[in-house]
């Protein structure tokens, strides 16, 4: 079967490649020359895990590329719409790429040609491409449009595509149902994964493909519902989480207890600094928008964007709480792409933060271990400084900030991120530790939905005030509350605070008069925060 791909963006190539990989003839063609030009010069234009393996394998046998969408269309017996559908100023999505595409093809629709909305869009779209192309010369009966919505994930892109939980068939007629059918039928009928060279199941996923033929409206309905409804768990959990940050719980004991029930299940319920990308947040605001349009108020959907825009400066403003004003604050920030495993900076959190940061007049100094290159096309207008390494970024810095979940943040060495920090704090959005761990190796560690523990081991001296002064003065509150029965150690511990907090108010004077009220009060952890707050120091 040859299948054109119009549009090689993450989605488009991604399809391309793995159709290739399933045995089909494919031409992926782009409106981007630089694009095509520089896939046939074997260029990966993303960062997608096996994509680059999966490309070298097909390039020029299975897989060429084209500029000429009119060309490869007239050869083709199905074509894939995979062009972006960006959110407009409404909030709904704008068609203009895909309509665009169904007027340049529709004049050279002459003979039995599928054409599939590969790309996300708002139900009835499909109706109103058959008027377009109709209306721009394609002949009644000489082509179908289908719908196959795509669900991957980008960075688990070419998986996710090979092994799917499901593929939605949306057919209103038997043409479009059989075509789409033959185009899956080595993954549903098996004979891919029976291949000794095929990508190998990755863990978790299954054998067994789950075709589902609906109606057109139905697949245009499913896509849009599941990604609404993805959305709004994040939203859902996140605001659990503030809750439980108030009331001295534990998010992720919460997820356990919820996720463990199999019809709330865990995916999806991880407390954090948000969704971003290219597909939640306009695919939210375009089901509002279509459901308005139908004359639903589907409210919720509205509120979903407001707590993950929320979610957001949220964390800003934790990490300003305890640090106090952020202007000439060093801060290092881990990870810039919307998620772990891609380039792709497209309404990432990440991005929101660090914009508010420099905002707020922080020098940022920040490490992704593959989307710097696109974050200095989106932030060109903003200084900030770009790390080799997440060790580079957090030297000197008064604190760290975790903004996205790539599995080497997990991996740090953190004795050596500890000795380079001006201060050991870390902020992390996406609770890739456990605080614990982080209070173990001397960190005041703050993440979301969680506790932030007492440190328990002392941080090294620096230069003039010791930086384990006012960690001392939180131990010891937190120490006296413990132990409130028994009173030589109270009495010992007294003590300690006595001389601890001579060095403070000696460090600081303009400090004295707040820590001597909180003194007469015998309220420790007000002196130790005040202390942090007005120092910048833990
Ligand atoms: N990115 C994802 O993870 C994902 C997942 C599922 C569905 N989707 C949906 O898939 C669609 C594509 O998303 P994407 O992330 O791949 O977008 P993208 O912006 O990465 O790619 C779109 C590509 O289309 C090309 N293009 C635009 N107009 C064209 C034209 N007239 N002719 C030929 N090419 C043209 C662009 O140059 C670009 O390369 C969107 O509707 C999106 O919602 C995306």
């Amino acid at each position: 079967m040859l299948i054109t791909v119009i549009g090689s963006g993450y989605v488009g190539l991604v399809s391309a490649v793995c159709l290739a990989e399933m045995g089909h003839q494919v031409i992926a063609v782009d409106s981007d020359s630089d694009k095509i030009a520089a896939l046939r010069r074997g260029e990966v234009p993303i960062y997608e895990p096996l994509l680059p393996e999966l490309l070298r394998r097909h390039t020029g046998k299975r897989l060429r590329f084209s500029s000429f969408p009119k060309a490869a269309v007239t050869a083709s017996d199905v074509v894939l719409l995979a062009v972006g559908t960006p959110q407009s100023a409404s909030g709904e999505a704008d068609l203009s790429q895909i309509e665009a595409v169904c007027k340049e093809i529709a004049p050279v629709l002459h003979r039995s040609t599928l054409i599939v909305e590969k790309s996300t869009v708002p139900v009835c779209t499909c109706e109103a491409l058959r008027e377009l192309l109709l209306c721009n010369g394609a002949r009644t009966g000489w082509f179908s449009v289908a719908s196959n919505p795509e669900f991957l994930r980008e960075g688990s892109a070419v998986t996710d595509f090979l092994y799917p939980d499901r593929i939605v068939i949306g057919a209103d007629d038997e043409f479009s149902s059989f075509m789409l059918r033959e185009v899956y039928r080595p993954l549903s009928g098996g004979a891919y994964y029976r291949r000794e060279e095929a990508v190998p199941c990755p863990a978790r996923s299954h054998l067994r493909v789950r075709l589902l033929v609906t109606s057109v409206k139905s697949a245009e309905l499913i896509k849009h519902a599941s990604n609404a409804f993805l959305a709004t768990k994040i939203s859902y959990i996140n605001t659990v989480a503030r809750l439980a940050e108030i009331v001295g719980a534990d998010i992720d004991e919460v997820r356990a207890g919820m996720g463990s029930d199999p019809r709330i299940g865990s995916e999806f319920l991880r407390a954090g600094i948000g969704y971003g990308g290219s597909c939640f947040p306009k695919d939210v605001a375009a089901f509002e928008a279509v459901a308005r349009r139908c004359g639903i108020d589907f409210r919720m959907l509205r509120q979903v964007a407001q707590v993950n825009e929320e979610q957001r400066m949220l964390f800003v403003d934790k990490v300003r709480q305890i640090l106090g004003p952020l202007m000439e604050k060093r801060i290092g920030v881990l990870g810039l792409a919307f998620k772990e495993d891609t380039d792709d900076v497209r309404e990432s959190p990440a991005i929101a933060i660090v914009r508010e940061l420099v905002r707020q007049g922080a020098r940022v100094f920040a490490h992704d271990p593959a989307a710097m290159e696109r974050t200095r096309d989106v932030l060109s207008n903003i200084q900030i400084t770009y790390a080799a390494d997440p060790y580079e970024a957090a030297r000197g810095s008064d604190a760290l900030l975790i903004l996205t979940a790539w599995r080497q943040f997990a991996n740090l060495d953190l004795q050596t991120l500890h000795s380079i920090m001006r201060a050991p704090v870390i902020f992390d959005g996406r609770n890739l530790f456990a605080p614990e761990e982080m209070a173990a190796a001397g960190f005041r560690y703050h993440s979301v939905g969680r506790q932030s523990p007492l440190v328990a081991r002392p941080a090294p001296l620096q230069a003039g005030l010791p930086t384990a002064m006012g960690y001392t003065v939180a131990r010891i509150a937190a120490a006296a509350e413990q132990a409130s029965a028994e009173a030589p150690e109270i009495a010992q511990l007294a003590g300690e605070a006595d001389s601890a907090l001579a060095a403070l108010t000696a460090n600081f004077p303009e400090l004295r008069p707040e820590i001597a009220a909180d003194t007469r009060n015998s309220d420790l952890k007000a002196i130790s925060s005040t202390i942090s707050i007005h120092t910048g120091r833990p």
